[in-house]
């Protein structure tokens, strides 16, 4: 049996609960873990309000699809993994078909990652998604460069602190963008050559200003909605406009022909890109992995959360008060 989170219905935090649960047997492509530590998403929080781009399936739901833990069986025909191995899990799937918020859980055997000794369940829940969703956008798809410039919002999530220290390994320049003062140092600490407060300056002509006029050769934006008209005015001409995210909830205008239809690229863009496609998947976890060797790479954890205080993590989330990722352990 396990503690597993699920929800009956969607709303605020208070709808998840805790139930002791048989997890089942793994199939073919699948393992079954034990889950040490699960790292917290937007998407998981999103999922569970019922606002994410994929609607909870069915009743009771599970949700989740970052963890590390340890292998403690094999699905038929699972020969690349061992009994016994530590792994992070990534999000290559749909929190519908492997939640991952449990003591044991299934997961399918593309998301795995080995988990040298050295990286605890804690990092290992903590630094694969944020570094595969910034390395994606910026090295895979964007074919970042040395002296580019990459203006990041909401950069104090996981996501935004490892789009600075990706952006700064390339020899390009990270502008952090954030709506709180108070993290404005501990951004320029983790890297970002500038900060912007967006509750107190103009951003776009910050980074108009900062670019001598020409605008930056990538935005990552995670919170999109009516801002991205103003955020694509500071894309110099054939950049692009990454939308990863949407955090601000609010429907996101086309901003091309209100500026005059500049040479503008804006595209959605998934982690799953990566996750899902094997050859891309092997070079990202190469640039990852040789990152987290030199030291460039790190997971920056907020806070760990035991499982039984899933709500207050949630709670914790949505207050936006932290600063990279919130982990929650199982066994402490
Ligand atoms: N496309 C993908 O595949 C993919 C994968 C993973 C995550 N994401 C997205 O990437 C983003 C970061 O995810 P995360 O889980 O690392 O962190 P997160 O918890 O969603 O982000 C935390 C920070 O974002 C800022 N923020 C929140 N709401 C905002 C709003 N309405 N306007 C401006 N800033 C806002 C806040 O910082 P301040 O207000 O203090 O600046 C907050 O502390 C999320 O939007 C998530 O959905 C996308």
């Amino acid at each position: 049996m396990a503690m597993t989170v699920r929800f009956q219905e969607t709303g605020g935090p208070g709808v998840l609960r805790l139930d002791d649960l048989e997890p089942g047997d793994p199939g073919p492509g699948e393992v079954l873990l034990r889950i040490d530590a699960i790292g917290l998403n937007r998407a998981d929080v999103l999922f569970r309000s019922g606002q994410y781009i994929e609607p909870v399936k069915q009743f009771p739901a599970g949700l989740g699809s970052e963890a590390a833990g340890v292998i403690e069986a094999l699905g038929p025909g699972v020969t690349a993994f061992t009994v016994g191995q530590p792994v992070s899990v990534i999000p290559n799937f749909s929190q519908n078909d492997y939640p991952q918020y449990a003591e044991r859980a299934l997961a399918p055997v593309t998301a795995l990652v080995p988990r040298p000794e050295p990286v605890d369940a804690v990092a290992g829940a903590a630094v694969w998604m944020p570094y595969l969703t910034a390395y994606g956008a910026m090295v895979e798809i964007g074919r970042g460069r040395a002296g580019d410039v990459v203006a990041i919002n909401a950069a104090s999530s996981s996501v935004g602190l490892a789009a600075i220290h990706t952006t700064n390994r390339l020899g390009a320049t990270p502008i952090a963008i954030t709506r709180t003062r108070a993290k404005r140092q501990r951004l320029l600490d983790e890297g970002a050559a500038e900060v912007i407060v967006s509750t107190e300056e103009d951003v776009a002509g910050r980074i108009l200003s900062l670019t001598s006029g020409r605008g930056a050769e990538y935005v990552f934006d995670a919170v999109a909605g009516p801002g991205v008209v103003e955020l694509a005015r500071a894309v110099a001409a054939d950049g692009t406009h990454f939308l990863w995210g949407a955090a601000s909830g609010q429907p996101t205008p086309y901003p091309g022909f209100e500026l005059g239809m500049p040479a503008l690229n804006l595209r959605t863009y998934s982690v799953q890109e990566i996750s899902r496609n094997p050859e891309r998947l092997r070079r990202a976890i190469a640039f990852v992995s040789s990152g987290l060797r030199t030291g460039a790479f790190r997971p920056t954890v907020d806070r760990v959360f035991d499982l039984e205080d899933i709500i207050q993590a949630h709670e914790h989330l949505e207050s936006n008060t932290h600063f990279g990722k919130i982990v929650v352990a199982t066994s402490r």
